[in-house]
């Protein structure tokens, strides 16, 4: 079309290439291109005049000792879990990014929380996916009352703007990013340009009007949020909804988080009367185990401040392939083969005419290093076929020697182990060597890997 060309924008650090490039020479980033359509005419190319996030009017340099620490004021949302992630609620003035995969229950969760934060706030939500009758037919699915709730049907960001000077609310919820379009630029929403234009215009308004803004962002095929990186940069949070569209478990957690830590997860169960809080995680996540089976054993990750059990499965099968497959499922794949590895050379299993699966239940990540003993425990259950005790848990993580090296927070490890039904708990020696606690249950120290296997009677 006249007066237009298709560009590749870098989305890490929106570099322009007429051509795709596997590789963005500015920032060094792979698979960043995405292509884009923009306006060749030269009163439209001129770079849109920059905008700040901060609205300051004083732009002299304040002496350290003359800064003040702001006072957060937090809103609760009502869900005791998104609040949790949210590090003790919804911060006055800042700007929350969610992002998830379609039909995760991004729109669910906000409007869910609408109910509480509109008891003493005036809430504007602005949807650019759904209807208003659709929006209304959920509240009240949800039991939404929708006092001091206004909505607002519109993709156009002058439109929004304008009725949110006219409303003045306290809280805007965008639904979402993608679908806000900026005059001003002639690509389609969604693009790169779109985004961020958009998103730098909502931010700059909500941070010069004390607005606390959350923003839905769809995520793309990688499972990153779709448009510019540095959408990332510009918000005060990003929280991911993440869980398995399946089944009802939804885990909420911060990737960024600048009022609070980004270790918190908040769980959630999808149920026909949307989203309900699981306060309890361990229980949901051990629920419809299987008892007395091979290649099963419980662990314990901490998240945050909360000690979680859950459990982790392994099928180790035999495989005429010269290349055995190693698949790890809710845990990371380099530290399955060092688990693996350690498991060939100190013990001397035999691996390697074997494909090995791996899955942690309920869709959780353990990215914690003392998770390493129950996969270990639950490898050579899954390769000998016998079953570690079922009330048993396994806490310790495994060096490249073999050895189990002591971990954090034992104590509220084995207390939550405990709590739950566990009789015996595996554990590395150098944690009770010199501090011992009333673990209310059986504690089995053990030095290293080997000492584990006698736990399975070998
Ligand atoms: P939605 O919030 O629309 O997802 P997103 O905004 O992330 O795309 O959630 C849609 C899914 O949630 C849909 O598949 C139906 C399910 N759902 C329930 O199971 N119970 C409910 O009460 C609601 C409102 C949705
Ligand atoms: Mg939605």
């Amino acid at each position: 079309m006249k007066g237009l060309k298709t560009v590749y924008i870098c989305s890490n650090c929106t570099y322009h290439s007429p051509k795709w490039m596997g590789k963005c020479p500015s920032c060094n980033q792979w698979n960043t291109f995405v292509e884009d359509v923009i306006s060749t005419s030269p009163e439209e190319t001129a770079t849109p005049k920059r905008k700040s996030m901060i609205s300051s009017t004083e732009n002299r340099a304040i002496s350290y000792s003359d800064l003040e620490i702001p006072e957060y004021i937090r809103s609760q949302t009502g869900l005791s879990e998104l609040d949790r992630v949210l590090g003790g609620g919804l911060v006055h003035g800042s700007v929350v990014l969610i992002s998830g995969e379609p039909g995760i229950g991004k729109s669910t969760l906000l409007m869910q929380i609408c109910e509480c934060l509109g008891a003493n706030k005036k809430v504007l939500y602005i949807s650019g996916e759904e209807s208003g009758g659709q929006l209304k037919l959920r509240a009240k699915r949800l039991g939404v009352s929708g006092r001091n709730l206004f909505v607002l049907t519109e993709t156009n960001l002058d439109s929004i703007l304008s009725e949110a000077d006219k409303i003045k609310p306290d809280i805007m919820i965008i639904d979402s990013i993608q679908t806000i379009y900026d005059d001003a630029i002639k690509s389609a929403p969604g693009s790169v340009a779109q985004v961020r234009e958009s998103a730098l215009t909502l931010i700059s308004r909500a941070k010069g009007d004390g607005i606390s803004m959350l923003l839905v962002g769809h995520v793309n095929k990688e499972g990153g949020i779709a448009g510019p990186k540095v959408l990332e940069h510009m918000v005060d949070a990003v929280l991911c909804f993440e869980g398995e569209k399946l089944q009802s478990y939804r885990i909420i957690r911060a990737n960024k988080n600048r009022f609070g830590s980004t270790n918190e997860i908040g769980v959630f169960e999808m149920t026909d009367k949307g989203l309900i809080e699981v306060g309890n995680p361990s229980e949901m996540l051990l629920s419809g185990r299987p008892k007395n089976t091979p290649g099963n054993c419980a662990m314990c990750t901490i998240e945050g401040t909360r000690p979680i059990i859950a459990e982790v499965q392994a099928l180790v099968s035999t495989t005429v392939f010269p290349a055995p497959r190693r698949t790890a499922n809710g845990i990371d794949h380099n530290r399955l083969c060092l688990i693996i590895a350690v498991l060939e050379k100190r013990l001397g299993l035999k691996f390697y005419q074997n494909d090995v699966y791996t899955n942690v239940i309920g869709g959780l990540y353990v990215s914690e290093p003392a998770s390493d003993a129950a996969i270990a425990l639950a490898l050579i259950s899954s390769l000998t076929d016998k079953a570690v005790p079922d009330d048993l848990i396994a806490i310790g993580e495994l060096g490249l020697s073999g050895e189990c090296r002591a971990v954090s927070n034992l104590e509220q490890r084995v207390k939550e182990a405990a709590r739950l039904g566990f009789t015996k708990a595996v554990v590395p020696y150098k944690n009770i060597e010199k501090r011992s606690f009333d673990a209310q249950i059986e504690l089995i120290p053990i030095h290293s890997i080997y000492d584990a296997l006698k736990v399975l009677g070998r």
